[in-house]
This record gives structure tokens, sequence and C-alpha cells, in this order.
């Protein structure tokens, strides 16, 4: 992204951590308008109708940008190179075996090189960068909705390899559960609770170990147990299945005791 001005007065470093407070003091509508058309291509990028970040909702909110830019003397522009937005978040998480887990937890929300900076290690700066300034270790930094690429790059520059998809969609790696688990044995560490145990339900509890068969995340995405199911999802298939569910929910019904 190529601006003719100069920004080296206004962002400084080349790698600079713009939180909330910091974006509304920088007062400059060409520096917000750069960022969002960035990020407008990084929405356009993943198909999304509407961009994730703006200057705007950035003031308002809790998250932090972390910016990737250079002066390019010779031709006296600035290029914006990409960045990637961080908030925290206190998430309800599944690790691979379905215990459940609640905390706060760093959550990468938006990230994007532009493309004709990518693959030359900007998105692998500014996520060092972003790790050091929030004192993280990459199995600490929860994925939300990750694309492909992305997963591939942690794997490949972090060597988190074992996403771990959630019904919300978030991805946290298994180094962050095993990294706990060791450190603290069973005892969740600082900011981490245990939610209750199952409720039990008439004579038998509930078990982990139904959970265990459930698939988490989107069916297309796969999952930890790598058990991918394919539902049917045409109009005979969903007309099917509801008129079993229906004869299932009759039987029920019928073999079961009247309250009173
Ligand atoms: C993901 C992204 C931010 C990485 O930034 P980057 O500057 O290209 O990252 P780096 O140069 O530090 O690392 C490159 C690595 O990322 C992965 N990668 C980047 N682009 C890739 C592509 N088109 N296909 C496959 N892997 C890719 C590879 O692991 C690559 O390593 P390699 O070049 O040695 O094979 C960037 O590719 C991007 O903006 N992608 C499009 C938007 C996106 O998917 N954002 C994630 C939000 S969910």
């Amino acid at each position: 992204m190529q601006v003719d001005a100069d920004f080296r007065p206004i962002l400084g470093p080349q790698l600079v951590r713009l939180d909330p407070m910091r974006i509304k003091q920088l007062q400059d509508p060409l520096v917000y308008s750069s960022i969002d058309s960035l990020a407008k291509l990084s929405a356009h990028c993943l198909n999304l109708r509407a961009p994730l970040t703006t200057c705007e909702k950035l003031i308002n909110s809790d998250n932090t940008l972390y910016l990737a830019w250079k002066f390019d003397e010779e031709q006296n522009v600035s290029r914006l190179l990409g960045f990637a937005k961080v908030g925290r978040k206190q998430l309800f998480l599944y690790d691979s075996q379905m215990q459940t887990y609640e905390g706060e937890i760093l959550c990468l929300l938006d990230f994007y090189v532009h493309f004709s900076a990518q693959r030359q290690g900007v998105g692998k700066q500014l996520i060092d960068y972003l790790l050091a300034q929030e004192h993280a270790e990459p199995y600490q930094l929860a994925l939300d909705n990750p694309s492909v690429t992305l997963l591939g790059f942690m794997s490949q520059k972090f060597g988190m390899s074992k996403p771990v998809w959630q019904n919300t969609n978030f991805v946290v790696f298994d180094e962050l559960f095993q990294s706990f688990a060791a450190e603290n044995g069973e005892k969740a560490p600082d900011g981490w609770n245990r939610p209750q145990t199952p409720r039990r339900i008439g004579a038998v509890s509930t078990d982990t170990r139904w959970l265990r068969n459930a698939v988490s995340g989107h069916q297309s995405k796969g999952n930890a147990m790598a058990a991918p199911v394919d539902a049917d999802m045409t109009p005979q298939g969903a007309l099917s299945n509801r008129a079993h569910q229906a004869k299932a929910r009759k039987a029920h019904i019928l073999s079961s005791k009247p309250l009173w």
C-alpha cells in the first residue's frame, strides 16, 4: 500500500504498536485512511463483506494494532506492508480430550500482509514483535477463524502444528493445554479456571466420553480428532433427517412414563 507522504514523523519505527490511545493521538486523516484501505484489502482477501478493522473501531475498542511499514527514500513514498490486530478475550475452550477451560487469552483478530510484500518475512516479523510486546509465546495465541494460509504460517514459522478448532471458530494450539498441564499438574493456572463439573442428570452423570465423539468447529474445516463428518446437506437429506427425528421423538414420547 503506497502513499505519497512521509509517515516517519508520525509513525516512527518500521514496526509500530498502535493501541487505541496512540491511534487517537495520531490525528492524521491520511494515516487513518491508509490503514483502513489496508484493512479493506484484508477483508477482500478473506471474502468478507466489511473490514474487521478500521481506525474508528480501533479507537473505541481494547484492541491493539501492530503495523509494519517502510519509507522508500528513492520514490519518496511510504509503504504500509501489513498489520496484525490483537485483543484479549474471555474464551471457553475445549482441548483435544474435550476437557473444558475458561480464561482470558490473547487473540489474533485480523492479520494481513499486502500481496506485494507476502512471503518476504513481514508476517513473521510482525508476530515476533507482537509476541514480544505482549509478553506472550506463540502457543498462547488464539486465532480468530484462521485461513489455511495462517495455519500453514503458524506451523512453518512457529512449529504450531496441532490446531484445536473450537466451535466458536477460534483456534488454539495443543501446546497451550500441554503447557499448563505440565506446569500446574491438574491445577489450572492463574486466570484460568475449570468450569463446573458436568451436570448430573437422573442417576447417571453426563460423561465427557460423549463429548470426545462430538465434532467441534465447522464441518468443512476438520478438527483435532480428525473425524470429518459429512452431513447430508441436500433438501432430501434434510427432510429425511427431520422425518427421522420426528419418528424418534414420537417413539420417545410414547415410551416415556407419564409424569403423574
Ligand atoms: C498469512 C500472512 C499474513 C503471512 O504473511 P507473510 O508476510 O507472507 O509471512 P512470512 O513471509 O513471514 O512467512 C511466509 C510463510 O507463510 C505461509 N504462507 C504465506 N503465504 C502463503 C501462500 N500463499 N500459500 C501458502 N503458504 C503461505 C508459508 O508458511 C510461508 O512460508 P514459506 O514462504 O517459507 O513457504 C499473509 O500470507 C497474508 O496476508 N495472507 C492473506 C490473508 C490471510 O490469510 N490472513 C490470515 C487471517 S485469517
